[in-house]
């Protein structure tokens, strides 16, 4: 049986085409959720006389008890997505079905295996819509004061792809006027399409975002000089929401630095890199 209900889209924000925020709120009130989750939205289809349900991350963090917010891409090929054609042609006020929250992938680890607190920086990598989860995760550590550091990376293609970057600009303006002992957040854009004639005044890190990771010939890496510091296993904690390409790319880089996977785990149970596939 499918547990889920009724809900009203209140918002929706189109940043392009292609792009779409929207909040939605459920009939029956916010349930509890954990931040890095998801949860199905169903729309009903005419031609199949049916609701379809499809996945989405959650965008919004559990601190926040109004809405649902979620960053949906407009799947157009080879022909067009099920459900996110409804949902480009759905307005305000419209009615679509929710599943319950769900996902222990991307939830965030408070703690190491020997019940110490786990103080080592966040990284989130998110690649185009794969940023989602890393928006609840930096309003959730921010307001919950969490004095770990915080990096958010986010990959897109073109500059109006960047669908969170006042919220993360701001963040980090805070940061610096608060002080780092704080609020610790820094966020890293990439842009992988710099030579497109739409991104000319992109002057910022090009590339996947994946090449935060890639070492030079001396060893450093971007994200190496982003930080002010050598990234290690004792030193930070990846998660990585996107393409398979995206968290291979990441993995890549760090495992000779000894970063593992939590499907492979060190003996102690310890990992360091967590991640959600497109699939
Ligand atoms: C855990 C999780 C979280 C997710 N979070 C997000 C998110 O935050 N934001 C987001 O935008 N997406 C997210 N997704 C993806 C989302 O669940 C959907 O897969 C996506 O929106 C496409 O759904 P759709 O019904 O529009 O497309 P579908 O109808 O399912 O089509 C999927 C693909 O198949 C192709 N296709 C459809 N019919 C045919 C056919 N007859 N022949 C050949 N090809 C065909 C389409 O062109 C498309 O490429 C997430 C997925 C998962 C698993
Ligand atoms: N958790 C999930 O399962 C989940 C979450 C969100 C979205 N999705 C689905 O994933 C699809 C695409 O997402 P999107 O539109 O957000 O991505 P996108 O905007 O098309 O791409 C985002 C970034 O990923 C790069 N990229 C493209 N293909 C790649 C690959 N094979 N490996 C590594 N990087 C790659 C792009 O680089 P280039 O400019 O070089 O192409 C770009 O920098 C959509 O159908 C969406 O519904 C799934």
């Amino acid at each position: 049986m499918v547990s889920e209900t009724k809900a009203k889209i209140v918002y929706m924000e189109l940043l392009r085409e292609d792009l779409v925020i929207i909040r939605i709120v459920p009939e029956t009130g916010m349930p509890e959720y954990k931040t890095g989750q998801f949860l199905t939205i169903g729309v009903p289809i005419p031609s199949e006389q049916k609701i379809v349900r499809r996945a989405y991350s959650i965008a919004s963090h559990p601190e926040n008890r109004d809405y649902f917010e979620f960053v949906i891409r407009w799947v157009r090929k080879p022909l067009p997505g099920r459900v996110t054609t409804e949902l480009f042609y759905a307005n305000e006020g419209d009615e679509v079905s929710l599943g319950a929250p769900t996902g222990q992938e991307l939830l965030i680890d408070n703690k190491l295996p020997n019940g110490q607190p786990d103080m080592r920086r966040i990284i989130c990598v998110g690649g185009g819509t794969g940023i989602a989860p890393f928006v609840a995760y930096a309003k959730h550590l921010h307001d919950t004061g969490d004095k770990r550091q915080v990096v958010v990376l986010h990959g897109a293609s073109y500059v109006d792809e960047l669908s969170y970057k006042r919220l993360f600009t701001d963040l980090q303006d805070e940061s610096i006027e608060r002080g780092k002992d704080q609020w610790n957040f820094i966020y890293g854009p990439a842009i992988s399409r710099p030579k497109e004639f739409f991104n000319r005044s992109w002057n910022g890190h090009v590339g996947r975002v994946e090449s935060w990771f890639k070492p030079n010939k001396q060893g450093i890496s971007p994200i190496d000089e982003l930080v002010g510091e050598e990234v290690t296993p004792a030193n930070s904690k990846i998660y990585i929401c996107g393409y398979q390409g995206l968290i291979d790319g990441v993995i890549e880089n760090l495992a000779p630095k000894g970063f593992v996977t939590k499907d492979e785990k060190h003996p102690d149970g310890s990992y360091e890199i967590k991640y959600e596939s497109y699939g």
